[in-house]
C-alpha cells in the first residue's frame, strides 16, 4: 500500500510545483521606439487600475514625459518622483510596472479599493522614502523585496487584509521611523527594534516581539521592552529555559513510547509462538 502511494504523493507534488501564479491581466501597450519608459510604467498601471472618477484622464501615452500629468510628481531632470493618488476611490490591482519608475521617492495611494497583492517589484524602488497603501483591500504576504529598501522611513500597510509574517529580513531597514501595520491578518513577531513609532494592533496572530512567549496578541508592542534593561534580559533566558524543558521533556516522552511499543512488539511475538507451541501439543 506505501509503495503504491509513493507515485500518487509524487504526482501531487509536481502539481504543486507547476500551479501558475497568478495570471496577470492583458496588457495591450505596444512601445514604439523612443517612449519614455516612465510613461510606459505608469501607462501600464493606469490600464490596471480602475479609475471612477477619470483622476487619471489625462495620463496620455503619447506625452513626452509624465510631468504635467495629475497625481505625477517630477524631479528637475523630469523624473518621476512622486505618485500620489490618496482617496480617489481607485480600484483594480497595483502593476508590478511600479518596479520600473525606480526614482520614485514617495507612493501614497492610501483609501483607495485597490485589491491583490502588493507587487513584489515594489523592492526595486531603492529611493523609496514614503510608502503608503493603507486602508485598501491588499491581501497576500507582504513581499520580501521591502526589506531592500533601505532609504524607507515610513511606511503604512494598516487596513488591508494582509497575511502571513513581516519579511524576516527586515534588518536593513534602518532609516524607518514610522511602520503601522495595524488591522490586518498579520502573524509571527515583528521586531519591535525596527521603528521608533509602530502600530501592530488589530492583527490577531501577530507577536510584538521577536520570541513566540512575549506574544502580546491585540497589544501593541510596549516600548519598555527594548528600554528596561532588566525585562530585556531576563525574559529570553526565561524562555530559553522554558523551551529546553519541553524539548527535554518530549525527548523523554517519545523514548518511552518506543520502548513500550518495542516492549509489546516483543511481548506479542512471544504470545503468538507460545500458541503455534500450544497448538502443536494439542494436535
Ligand atoms: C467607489 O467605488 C465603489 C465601487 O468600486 C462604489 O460602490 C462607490 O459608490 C464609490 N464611492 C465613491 C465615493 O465614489
Ligand atoms: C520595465 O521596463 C522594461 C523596459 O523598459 C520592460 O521590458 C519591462 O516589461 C518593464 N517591466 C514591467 C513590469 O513593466
Ligand atoms: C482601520 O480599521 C479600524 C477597525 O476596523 C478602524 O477603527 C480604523 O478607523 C481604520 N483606520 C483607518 C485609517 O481607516
Ligand atoms: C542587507 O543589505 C546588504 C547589502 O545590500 C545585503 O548584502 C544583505 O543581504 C541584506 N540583508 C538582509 C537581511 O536583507
Ligand atoms: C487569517 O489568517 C489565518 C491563517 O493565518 C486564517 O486561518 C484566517 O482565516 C485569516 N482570517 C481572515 C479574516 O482572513
Ligand atoms: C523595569 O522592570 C522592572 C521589573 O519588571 C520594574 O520594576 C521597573 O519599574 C522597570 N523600569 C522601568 C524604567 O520601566
Amino acid at each position: 500500500l506505501a509503495m503504491e502511494a509513493v507515485p500518487l504523493l509524487l504526482l501531487l507534488l509536481l502539481l504543486l510545483l507547476s500551479s501558475p501564479l497568478a495570471p496577470a491581466p492583458a496588457n495591450g501597450l505596444l512601445s514604439p521606439k523612443g517612449v519614455n519608459y516612465e510613461v510606459q510604467a505608469l501607462m501600464t498601471i493606469k490600464n490596471y487600475l480602475k479609475d471612477p472618477h477619470g483622476v487619471l484622464k489625462n495620463w496620455d501615452q503619447d506625452s513626452v514625459d509624465p510631468c504635467s500629468w495629475t497625481m505625477v510628481t517630477c524631479s528637475q531632470e523630469n523624473l518621476v518622483t512622486g505618485l500620489e493618488a490618496p482617496s480617489q476611490n481607485l480600484s483594480g490591482l497595483l502593476s508590478p510596472s511600479i518596479g520600473n519608475l525606480t526614482n520614485l521617492e514617495i507612493v501614497l495611494l492610501q483609501n483607495n479599493n485597490i485589491n491583490g497583492r502588493i507587487p513584489a517589484e515594489i523592492g526595486r524602488l531603492t529611493k523609496l522614502r514614503t510608502l503608503d497603501l493603507s486602508s485598501n483591500h491588499f491581501s497576500g504576504e507582504i513581499p520580501g523585496s521591502v526589506s531592500r529598501l533601505r532609504d524607507l522611513q515610513y511606511l503604512r500597510l494598516n487596513n488591508n487584509t494582509l497575511s502571513g509574517a513581516f519579511p524576516s529580513s527586515s534588518a536593513n531597514l534602518s532609516h524607518l521611523v514610522f511602520l503601522d501595520l495595524s488591522y490586518n491578518n498579520l502573524s509571527g513577531p515583528v521586531p519591535g527594534s525596527l521603528a521608533r513609532t509602530f502600530n501592530i494592533v488589530g492583527n490577531p496572530l501577530i507577536c510584538g516581539a521577536a520570541t513566540e512567549q512575549d506574544c502580546y496578541g491585540t497589544l501593541p508592542m510596549p516600548m519598555s521592552y527594548s528600554l528596561n534593561n532588566t525585562q530585556g534580559t531576563v525574559l529570553p533566558a526565561k524562555s530559553k529555559s522554558h523551551k529546553a524543558a519541553i524539548a527535554f521533556g518530549s525527548t523523554i516522552g517519545c523514548i518511552s513510547i518506543l520502548f513500550l511499543l518495542t516492549g509489546l512488539l516483543f511481548w506479542w511475538r512471544h504470545r503468538k509462538n507460545r500458541q503455534i507451541l500450544f497448538d502443536v501439543d494439542g494436535k
